[in-house]
């Protein structure tokens, strides 16, 4: 298994371009099940989980072709209606697959995705959303299995907190349904406003937009559409706070800034001078009248829906913290075990208390933390022990980091080609 090894405090300069969005990705991949014919996505990440999701469409009958970043995905012979355990198993957004089956083919077996490294993370606002649409829905043998009797009819979901995947399910079950269907609370991230413009561009009727009321006008049929994946907010994120981390000035491009208003706000409180373009940003750290580096300022954050602070951003966010002036608070909200980085991070030296769903972080100077060996515990986790190693002194070593090729494309050569020590090697 391969260890991603780096040689920390080496400052980052140049240009860094963002990849499409994996949780965009998944949701329009999916959707393209809905309507038989030849879809063509743009700006298509080469993931691990845009190809598990690929190998997925492959076990109901679709075909698919990569070319560059556009993927061409021919879903009009579809065999089957099973998502088996061994792929969800793997990468739980293989749940998407439920909505569109549900509404285009009546039926849907999907195994039910276990907990995962984060939390629980159940599925039953999901069901209760497809139930509303007049699916029924039993749990069997570890399988979700829906069916719909009469036609889908539209109706009214409400979720008690918003849900990202939940939403997109939901949106995806009744966009043909019969009627109106109208769901409160849903999430407003900007990966469900890329679904809806994909959806709308298929044929469907959808308003409220960037909302938390979408209102769905069901139609007859859909059609192929050609689509394009947004920017990657969180991979965006993670370079911002990798050159908070590392120091130097690095351009970020091919992003969407407008997408991640509460980091940049707090990037700048914590110090960094971040410069936000309309698809580019410019940030940098800081540096003293001496030329040193000025050192940065502990910050609070408390992660929730969009546009709040995200969660797939607070494990960064806390490695960046572990060198700040001060303490900062970090309180997750949104799943209930995302710590499992802290006791990676305190191997480097850093500082951490975890008191309840907050964490205490108590800043120390960068020379006091040094580099160690490592094991990532999920996506995000693993991207927080890169910015930490890049702030520390000495070599870090990251075991297990197929967790960041399920969601960084290239994360390794594009870091190196702006001047990080960091490198690949098979263990
Ligand atoms: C999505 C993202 C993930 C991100 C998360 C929160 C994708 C593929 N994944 O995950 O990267 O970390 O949003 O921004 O887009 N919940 C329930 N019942 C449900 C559904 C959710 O209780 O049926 C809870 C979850 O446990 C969690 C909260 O709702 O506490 C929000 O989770 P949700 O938005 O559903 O996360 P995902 O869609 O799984």
């Amino acid at each position: 298994m391969d260890k991603i090894r780096l040689q920390g405090m080496r400052p980052l300069y140049g240009t860094v371009a963002v990849s499409g969005a994996k949780n965009a990705a998944l949701p329009l991949i999916a959707a393209t099940l809905l309507a038989p014919g030849t879809h063509i996505l743009h700006n298509v990440p080469d993931l691990r989980d845009t190809r598990t999701m690929f190998k997925l469409l492959e076990t109901l009958g679709a075909v698919w072709q990569r070319s560059g970043t556009t993927v061409q995905v021919d879903t009009t012979g579809l065999m089957s209606s099973e998502a088996p355990y061994d792929l969800v198993k793997t990468m739980r957004a293989s749940v998407l697959v439920l909505g569109p089956l549900i509404s285009r083919t009546g039926r849907a077996r999907v195994s039910l995705p276990g907990g995962c490294a984060i939390g629980a993370r159940p599925i039953d606002m999901h069901l209760r959303g497809f139930e509303q649409l007049g699916v029924q829905t039993v749990l069997e043998k570890g399988y979700v299995e829906a069916r719909v009797e009469s036609p889908l009819t539209g109706g009214s979901v409400y979720f008690d907190v918003p849900s990202v995947t939940g939403t997109e399910n939901v949106l995806m079950a009744s966009v043909q349904a019969k009627g109106e269907t109208v769901i409160k609370n849903a999430a407003k991230e900007p990966e469900i406003g890329n679904l809806i413009d994909m959806l709308n561009g298929m044929g469907a009727h959808i308003s409220g937009k960037d909302t938390d009321r979408l209102v769905v006008t069901g139609v007859e049929s859909l059609h192929a559409v050609e689509a394009t994946i947004i920017p990657d907010r969180i991979e965006a994120g993670t370079y911002l706070m990798a050159v908070g981390a590392a120091g130097g000035e690095i351009t970020i491009t091919n992003c969407c800034p407008e997408h991640l208003p509460a980091l940049v706000e707090k990037l700048r409180l914590v110090g960094m001078d971040i410069e936000a373009r309309e698809d580019s940003f410019i940030a940098s750290c800081p540096v003293a009248a001496d030329g040193s580096r000025c050192r940065l300022k502990a910050v609070n954050i408390t992660t929730m829906p969009y546009p709040g602070f995200p969660t797939d951003l607070q494990a960064q966010f806390m490695a960046l913290m572990i060198q700040a002036e001060g303490v900062s608070i970090i309180h997750e909200t949104i799943f209930e075990n995302r710590f499992m980085h802290v006791a990676e991070l305190q191997r480097l030296g850093a500082q951490i208390t975890i008191d309840g769903s907050s964490a205490v972080v108590k800043g120390i100077s960068r020379e006091q933390l040094c580099g160690a060996a490592v094991m990532a515990t999920d996506l995000r986790a693993s991207a927080s022990l890169v910015i930490a190693g890049l702030s520390a002194s000495g070599v870090t070593e990251i075991s297990r980091v197929y967790h960041l090729e399920r969601g960084y494309e290239n994360l390794v050569p594009k870091l190196r080609a702006i001047g990080a020590e960091i490198e690949q090697v098979a263990a």
